[in-house]
């Protein structure tokens, strides 16, 4: 038997690129790959990349410079290109780095086996179409092995909504959800392979439609499942949030208590501006249904500061609405500027102004984050077990409200669940014991 050729995955950007890094790993399993976590033992390296800003497309090259002296030591060394910025920037990557043999976009790596055959025999290849076939039905049946208690699952991809400073829509092209029957035996097949989790992904997940429920539909199908403990979904339009679903998170027992839903702006607007098409106020009011449905419920949330025309008012209208929010966990940026976007033609903001209007957004957001996390204190929550914790006899995983959580359970295996009372609240995490 031939011996199999290694294959080193690097990812980066979002959630979704996990899992398509996990597909594409399991379309090279046929071509003979198994994965490794040594560049320098690599047969193929593949980059699965993100262009949603600035310095994280450019870290793409800053890699290839880096890895470029692995070929000299490993002649029969592929080097590949896959995610947005191969999308973006295919044909620019195959000129500036000729280290690359292969560009895959995030709707073609379906055609990844051929690809390899190609490179094999010396070529080159670039495939960044958006095919009319559909790549989870044309990409092997997924293996049989073990897996971690968590796992994401696609089920829709792609975006309408064109924000005006976004780059998701031409780098995954319009929206498309997978058929609920298809998406319903992967989640099967995950909980036989001993997933115990799973978080739904799509860039407009809440937008998906491939069941006659809608993603609220899809959820009460999945809550049915014997032996799948909980359901996350991510992420959410504010527009794209419907009666149905806030209901299911009402109602639906595996459905957790934690919601991303991005405003990226409290300011009217900067909102239009942005092409969001809702106000602060129709943001608010979403919140509080979802509330009123899950009074317990965590959210986290989206910003960018320094968007173009961003004024020192518009910005107090950000710190605003979440002084009214309260996030149990938020992700904030500077403005960046993406080649193609209409925001790219406008007057920019200030770098300095910018940066510090992302210190004190930070701040504030850090301080909500900080006060939620210790109010967990005395609590009692349920943690699922996903590997040993930082000291000897202890378990960690996560909370329902997604905390990390290291937990004394000498006897806790990786997929158990525990009902766990938090007893302090560290830097990062919360501790706790088993109840
Ligand atoms: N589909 C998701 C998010 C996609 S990108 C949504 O609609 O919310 C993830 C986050 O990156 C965005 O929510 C936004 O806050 C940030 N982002 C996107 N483009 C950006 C840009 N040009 N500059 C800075 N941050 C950006
Ligand atoms: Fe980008 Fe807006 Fe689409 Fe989110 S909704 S992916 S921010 S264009
Ligand atoms: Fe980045 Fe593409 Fe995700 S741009 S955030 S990897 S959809």
């Amino acid at each position: 038997m031939n011996k199999a050729k290694k294959l080193f995955i690097k990812t980066y950007g979002c959630q979704m690129n996990v899992y398509d890094s996990e597909r594409m790993a399991e379309a090279l399993g046929g071509q003979g790959y198994e994965t490794t976590d040594r560049a320098d033992q690599a047969d193929m390296i593949l980059l699965n990349t993100c262009h949603i800003r600035e310095k994280a497309a450019e870290k793409v090259y800053s890699e290839l410079g880096r890895l470029k002296p692995l070929k000299a030591d490993n002649p029969n060394l592929k080097i590949g290109v896959a995610g947005c910025v191969a999308q973006a920037e295919g044909e620019e990557i195959m000129r500036r780095a000729p280290v690359v043999d292969l560009v895959v976009g995030p709707q073609s790596y379906h055609r990844l086996p051929q690809m390899e055959d190609a490179v094999r025999q010396g070529q080159r290849a670039l495939d960044t179409d958006f095919p009319e076939e559909d790549k989870f039905e044309q990409l092997r049946a997924r293996p049989k092995m073990a897996r971690a208690p968590s796992a994401f699952l696609t089920v829709q991809e792609g975006c309408d909504k064109f924000c005006a400073f976004c780059v998701v829509p031409y780098t995954r092209g319009a929206e498309v959800s997978r058929p609920a029957d298809r998406v319903l035996d992967e989640a099967r097949d995950l909980v036989e392979r001993g997933v115990r989790e799973i978080t739904l992904l799509g860039q407009n997940v809440n937008a998906y439609h491939g069941h006659e429920g809608g993603l609220a539909g899809l959820i009460r199908d999945l809550d049915r499942i014997e032996g799948l403990a909980r359901i996350r979904y991510t992420t959410s339009h504010p527009n794209d949030m419907d009666d149905a679903l806030i209901a299911a998170h009402g109602e639906c027992e595996k459905l957790m208590p934690y919601l991303h839903l991005p405003v990226q702006s409290g300011s009217d607007r900067v909102l239009k501006a942005m092409n969001r098409k809702h106000t602060a106020q129709e943001y608010l009011r979403v919140i509080d249904r979802v509330r009123a449905a899950r009074p317990d419920i965590m959210l986290s949330g989206d910003f960018i500061v320094g968007f173009p025309g961003e004024t020192d008012q518009d910005f107090e209208d950000t710190l605003a609405l979440v002084e009214a929010v309260e996030y149990g966990q938020c992700y904030s940026f500077k403005y960046s500027t993406r080649p193609g976007t209409p925001a790219a033609e406008r007057a920019q903001v200030a770098d300095d102004v910018a940066t510090d209007r992302l210190r004190r957004l930070q701040a504030l957001l850090g301080a909500q984050q900080r006060k939620i996390q210790d109010s967990m204190v005395g609590r009692d929550v349920s943690v699922l077990f996903e590997k040993p914790g930082r000291l000897p006899g202890q378990m960690s995983g996560k909370s329902e409200y997604l905390h990390a959580v290291h937990v004394h359970a000498p006897m806790g295996k990786a997929g158990e669940m525990a009902q766990v009372r938090i007893v302090e609240s560290v830097t990062n995490s919360l501790a706790g014991v088993l109840i």
